[in-house]
């Protein structure tokens, strides 16, 4: 496995393996892997020939109010949890290379990126967006592979490469999840062991919404004030949002039909997470 710092040296590399006709899949990612992270790569290393696994925290996407100083990083162990998962190359650029002085093109979607977490954090999908697109033009990958449980994130990229034409397939894996069904994030360790147990009424509230759909209930409105009600029930929690959205608009729906996503976002104490659940609603 190589470490590759210079972006030169990424688009050398993925030029030399499409002239050997190798496919190249790649997952992108902030580090501090866990879990969620590694079945991304374990699928992509079993779909390619070359696997690349970039480490970047993005300042693009944090507001300036949010966690980016403190996002957790520990690339030596993030480096031995991929030797071992058999990755050919880890693209872990500078900030200072990827933003460098005078840096003015951003990459906006203009759908659904002002809702559900959009709403909250205005320029998050902006900064996603335009790092993803910077990615795919040092890596130039055949494929991309994405946690379902950023879904809208997912949603929203999968966008970007249809407008632009972008010659990638992106993937979305399943959601990796703790016993009790918390979805793993590398911000469950900012959780103290009594959030890490509230921090669980989201994954439930999730699981009783796909219920009460599958028993029957098409109303979006009555389920999203239900969701509100069991989340704001637990004193540990603040609601940021409970929706039932279209896959395809990422709009709330009122009557629930099509591809649908059940989307929570709420802080466990001071820690912001999201989860979700993807249902097709005949
Ligand atoms: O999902 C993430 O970790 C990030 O948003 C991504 C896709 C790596 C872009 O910085």
């Amino acid at each position: 496995m190589e470490l590759i710092k210079e972006i030169k040296t990424m688009q050398k590399i993925s030029r030399e393996k499409a002239v050997e006709k190798k496919t190249i899949g790649f997952v992108p990612t902030m580090g501090y892997l866990h879990e969620g992270h590694l079945k991304l790569v374990e699928n992509s290393v079993k779909e390619n020939d070359i696997t690349v696994v970039s480490v970047f925290v993005n300042p693009t996407q944090f507001g300036p109010e949010e966690d980016y100083g403190e996002y957790p990083r520990d690339l030596e162990r993030d480096l031995d949890l991929l030797r071992e998962r058999n990755v050919d190359y880890v693209l872990y650029p500078a900030v200072e290379d990827v933003y460098p002085e005078g840096y003015a093109t951003y990459v906006q979607v203009e759908k659904g990126t002002d809702v559900l977490c959009g709403r909250s954090r205005p320029n998050h999908f902006k900064g996603v967006t335009t790092i993803v697109s910077k990615l795919f033009n040092m890596v130039k990958p055949h494929r991309a592979y994405f946690g379902q449980k950023d879904g809208q994130q997912f949603l929203i990229i999968r966008q970007m490469v249809d407008d632009l034409n972008m010659d990638i397939e992106v993937v979305a894996c399943p959601t990796a999840r703790e016993e009790g069904g918390l979805a793993m994030s590398s911000r469950n360790k900012y959780l103290s062991p009594q959030e890490r147990e509230a921090a669980l009424v989201i994954n439930r509230t999730l699981q009783k919404a796909k219920k009460w759909i599958e028993e029957g209930e098409r109303d979006g409105w009555e389920i999203k004030k239900k969701m509100e009600r069991e989340i704001r029930a637990e004193p540990l929690a603040t609601l940021d949002y409970a929706s039932v959205v279209s896959r395809e608009s990422l709009q709330e729906l009122g009557e629930i039909k099509g591809p649908i996503m059940i989307a929570i976002a709420a802080f466990i104490g001071s820690t912001r997470l999201i989860d979700n659940v993807w249902l097709e609603v005949k």
